[in-house]
């Protein structure tokens, strides 16, 4: 029998497909393998029976992958399985940034449900308007899964999208509308576009890779989005950029004192990938990376 341990709640359609000869196990010390979203990894002491760690999600940042390849411990992900919920909030938040869809709803929740609200609404709406998205010029920085898919709606859209990637898998490419310009300058992309978002992983020749040389560059005005990781960004350089109305809005996925205390900023609670199909989807293929791994020996993104 094997122990499987979930450091995280993760879903029960991906749990269910671990057969019989799988069980549950409530400690982790008991445990041969474990599931993992996001809890931090680098906190804890993995004990030695465990061999294998499944993320149910495409970043690794939350475990310490080089301290784990030395006792031999195999590290999956599930690249892609979450693409389409991350795709969508990027869509939203690039609607939120241009509608101001929130302060509209926020003004009518504060008002009385009278019979002159209507007409109130009426005088007040000019306060909220915004611009469309159609027509503007997006950059994506990374076209892995998720920056593929947002290129892709986002042509749909009607934008003109600019796409760079210096390391795009074949899959990739296939899977990229031919109406995107896949350029090799990312200059280009902060030099002209008006939306920029970042999909790429947190490693260290990324972090900070969005600094004050390369906001200096982009148009004034330009919107940022960042539903990869926070520390992709030099949020310091960004606060002042924000303040200035160097950047118009910085949408991002990642909540931290000096972004909450930032005007023009849109913050979510990392929900990316928190929909019922990623989580599934997620669940699944780390479920199956575990048991291919612990029964044939197969490593599959890792
Ligand atoms: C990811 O890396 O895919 C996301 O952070 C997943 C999540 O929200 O847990």
């Amino acid at each position: 029998m094997y122990k499987y341990h979930c450091l995280n709640p993760i879903s029960n359609v991906g749990l269910e497909y671990f057969p019989g000869k799988y069980e549950n196990s409530e400690s982790l010390e008991d445990s041969d393998v474990v599931l993992v979203r996001s809890a931090n990894m680098h906190e804890m002491q993995l004990p030695k029976n465990v061999v294998a760690v499944a993320r149910a999600g495409a970043g690794v940042n939350n475990i310490p992958l080089e301290d784990y390849a030395k006792e031999g411990v195999v590290v999956f992900n599930t690249p892609g399985a979450n693409a389409n919920g991350v795709k969508e909030m990027v869509i939203a938040g690039m609607l939120l940034a241009s509608r101001d869809i929130v302060g509209g709803i926020e003004w009518l929740e504060k008002q009385e449900a009278t019979d002159d609200i209507a007409k109130l609404a009426e005088k007040k709406k000019k306060q909220f308007a915004g611009c469309e998205i159609s027509g503007k010029k997006l950059g994506i920085i990374g076209l892995g899964a998720i920056g593929v898919k947002v290129a892709n709606a986002a042509v749909h859209l009607g934008m003109d999208v600019y796409g760079y990637d210096p390391f795009i898998s074949v899959d990739a490419a296939w899977n990229l509308s031919r109406s995107i310009h896949h350029i090799n300058d990312l200059n280009v992309i902060y030099k002209e576009c008006d939306y920029i978002t970042i999909h790429v992983p947190l490693l260290d020749s990324t972090k900070k890779m969005i600094g004050a040389d390369e906001i200096a560059q982009m148009k004034d005005g330009v919107v940022l989005l960042n539903f990869a990781r926070d520390l992709l960004v030099d949020e310091e350089a960004l606060a002042e950029a924000l303040k200035a109305g160097k950047v118009k809005k910085y949408v991002t996925d990642f909540a931290n004192p000096l972004v909450a205390s930032t005007p023009n900023t849109l913050v979510t609670p990392h929900l990316g990938a928190s929909t019922e199909e990623s989580e599934d989807n997620c669940a699944v293929m780390a479920v199956k990376e575990l048991m291919d791994f612990v029964e044939n020996g197969n490593i599959k993104h890792s």
